[in-house]
């Protein structure tokens, strides 16, 4: 949080915000692009987003070899790399194809002819700055610092004190020149679930945090250039940045992530005299619910039935993962990262180069908060082996990859690991089993999956902080005044199931079931903004409904659904691109976050793109 230290200087950080503006303008932008087909992917761990992070990475891990190579050969020193002199002096060393790719990359985020527009626009028509803005980046947003002066004994921390070992190019120096001890900084200690002896890693503070994940590669940055536009800086807009790695209860342990946040904003009440308009992005949309069940209760934020009431003017869940979503399961099982057989070399180059498979679970399995985004609600959601609510029917029949419901199919019996297909909810017991008992434990005891039929359930769970994660478990707070804006993207294909495949007479390792590449539906797709599936926006349009046991007080909920739109020119997808992360960057969704923040959110009317209400209909979540 911005209270703690607020923008202290930061190198990575500053360069960033630099080096996207430096740019020439109209450099290539008319370069053709490459297939936009899905690429590879580093992550569901990175469950932050689709392929162009993963181009990204590619195209940055292409450098980093040239580097290497070059740094070997004499003729650059590690110390060089700031991408802008690269390309300036180095460029010829550089494969065409990963120099176009570059160009276009940073060409298309820095795109400042539109500047402050939205904002701008918005603040011309009358609309100023009303209400203080808190916003909670997603997952693998928030770039992380190394703290420690120690280390362990094969891995000093010293070389790597106060740099980004996440979020930076500092991140890929030092994956590609020291794989192991990134690794080893970054991994949590199995037994604790926190940092392993010896290592401290932190969440960046201040805007910096999450405006830009590397240089030239946005994040928040031009919804808070919008927000300055109308009036805000950074006495009343902060960014609350947490350690993504960690499960929800371990950012109040160790960092008292919930404690500083509540503060924050109960100083916002008390400087402007104005409730808190709070942001949400991903993850960052689950850990504002759980914040909400968190500061109510006794013995945790102690606020009282009414805090959130009294606080908070509004929720604003953009993309949210509320439900969680399929990806999260693959990445726990068997580490994938990939969504298609169709790759981009180079991303699959690095990627295999650097980390393998087992390398990729580990890491997964190692950061119990990607444990938040597996899947919630079980069969009732996310459907059965036979059917499922956002199955698209023909004539009355399943499409020939069958249900969606059927989520991790296995084409061939190999042994008992493989002997039936499983439903969503199937395969989170299944994958628990499969890892190791501490996992297990600590999965069991953070994160509730299942879902409370009757409302004496939902009573009872409210007391039960593993449940607070779960909005299938327990009810939004008693809070009338307050309102929820659900604005999330649409109509781009996205993870819905898998064809696996068992390799069991590999049995040096327990990771003996694998995506089947080979397959035409290796990866079934369904609806949603291309990471997150669509139904995890379910919660929505329950909490809408009359009389919703989930949501007791009646609270307005306001649902904006966003076609995605790509601009067929601009990597990131341009004005009407409603990709999961890109979307941050889409003018619709900053002049509808401006709106509310002006404390003109009754304005805006809801829109829906999507069948998700008929869906939704379908699913009976008890009386
Ligand atoms: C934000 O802070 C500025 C001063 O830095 C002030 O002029 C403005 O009124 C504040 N806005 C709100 C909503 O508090
Ligand atoms: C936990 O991590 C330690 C150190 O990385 C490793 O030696 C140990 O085997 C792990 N324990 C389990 C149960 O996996
Ligand atoms: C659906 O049924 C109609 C009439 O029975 C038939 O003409 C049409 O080809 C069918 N469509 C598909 C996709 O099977
Ligand atoms: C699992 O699903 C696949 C693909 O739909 C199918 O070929 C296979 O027969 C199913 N397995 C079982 C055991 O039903
Ligand atoms: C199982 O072992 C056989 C013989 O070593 C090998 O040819 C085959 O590829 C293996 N299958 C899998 C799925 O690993
Ligand atoms: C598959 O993995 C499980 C879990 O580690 C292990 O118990 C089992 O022996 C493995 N099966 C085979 C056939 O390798
Ligand atoms: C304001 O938002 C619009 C729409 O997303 C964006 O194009 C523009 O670049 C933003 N302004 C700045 C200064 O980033
Ligand atoms: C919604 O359903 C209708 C009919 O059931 C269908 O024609 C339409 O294409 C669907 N829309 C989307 C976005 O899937």
């Amino acid at each position: 949080m911005s209270v703690r230290h607020r923008g202290h200087g930061k190198k990575d950080g500053h360069e960033h915000a630099k080096s996207s503006k430096q740019q020439s303008p109209g450099d290539s932008k008319q370069k053709k692009k490459k297939s936009r087909g899905p690429l590879g992917k580093l992550g569901s761990i990175f469950v932050l987003r689709g392929w162009r992070l993963s181009l990204l990475i590619g195209i940055v891990l292409g450098i980093c070899a040239a580097i290497y190579y070059m740094q070997y050969t004499g003729k650059i020193g590690f110390d060089d790399i700031s991408l802008n002199n690269f390309k300036i002096s180095h460029r010829d060393l550089l494969p065409r194809s990963i120099l176009e790719e570059f160009d276009a990359m940073t060409s298309s985020s820095s795109e400042l002819s539109d500047s402050f527009e939205v904002g701008a626009h918005l603040a011309g028509e009358g609309y100023s700055a009303k209400h203080p803005v808190v916003l909670v980046p997603g997952v693998i947003s928030t770039s992380l610092e190394s703290w420690s002066v120690t280390g362990t004994e094969e891995c000093p921390s010293k070389p790597h004190y106060r740099k980004r070992l996440w979020g930076s190019w500092y991140m890929i120096r030092t994956m590609f020149t020291d794989k192991k001890c990134w690794l080893q900084h970054l991994m949590l200690d199995n037994e604790t679930g926190l940092d392993p002896p010896g290592i401290r890693l932190r969440a960046a503070q201040g805007m910096e945090a999450a405006d830009f994940f590397m240089s030239g590669f946005w994040l928040w940055s031009k919804i808070i250039e919008n927000l300055s536009a109308l009036g805000y800086d950074t006495n009343n807009m902060s960014v609350a940045a947490y350690d993504w790695r960690l499960g929800f209860p371990d950012l109040e342990r160790r960092d008292r992530y919930f404690s500083m946040l509540k503060r924050q904003i109960e100083l916002n009440s008390l400087s402007s005299g104005q409730k808190t308009v709070l942001a949400g992005h991903s993850m960052g949309s689950q850990v504002i619910f759980y914040f909400f069940k968190w500061v109510e209760a006794e013995g945790f934020g102690d606020g009282g039935k009414s805090w959130v009431n009294d606080h908070i003017e509004a929720f604003v869940d953009i993309s949210g993962s509320m439900l969680g979503t399929p990806k999260a399961s693959s990445a726990l099982l068997s580490g994938e990262m990939r969504d298609t057989v169709q790759l981009n070399s180079m991303a699959v180059y690095g990627l295999e180069k650097f980390f393998g498979r087992h390398e990729r679970r580990d890491l997964a399995l190692s950061f119990p908060g990607v444990a938040a985004m597996i899947p919630k609600g079980g069969d009732a959601v996310w459907g059965t082996l036979d059917s499922a609510p956002d199955d698209i029917l023909t004539n009355g029949s399943l499409p020939s990859h069958g249900s969606y419901g059927k989520f991790l199919r296995f084409s061939e019996t190999k042994s008992a690991f493989s002997e039936k297909n499983l439903t969503a909810a199937e395969t989170t017991e299944y994958l628990l089993n499969l890892a190791p008992e501490w996992y297990r434990k600590r999965a069991n005891s953070m994160f509730s999956h299942g879902l409370a039929k009757t409302r004496a359930e939902v009573t009872a769970n409210e007391n039960d902080p593993s449940k607070w994660v779960n909005p299938l478990e327990v009810a939004l707070p008693n809070a009338p005044d307050l309102k929820i804006y659900c604005f999330y993207g649409v109509g781009k294909p996205t993870e819905r199931a898998y064809t696996y495949q068992d390799s069991s007479n590999d049995t040096s390792t327990p990771l003996n079931v694998t995506m089947e590449y080979g397959s035409d539906d290796s990866v079934v797709s369904g609806e949603g903004d291309g990471t997150v599936s669509l139904l995890t926006h379910l919660m929505c349009h329950k909490w809408q409904e009359k009389d919703s046991k989930f949501n007791p007080a009646g609270s307005e909920v306001k649902i904006v659904e966003m076609l995605h739109q790509p601009d067929k020119f601009d990597l990131r997808g341009g004005a009407k691109t409603a990709e999961h992360v890109d979307i941050l960057g889409r003018t619709e969704l900053n002049e509808l976050l401006l709106r509310v923040a002006a404390g003109h959110g009754a304005e805006i009317s809801p829109r829906l793109e999507s069948n998700l209400t008929k869906y939704a209909e379908k699913i009976d979540l008890g009386e």
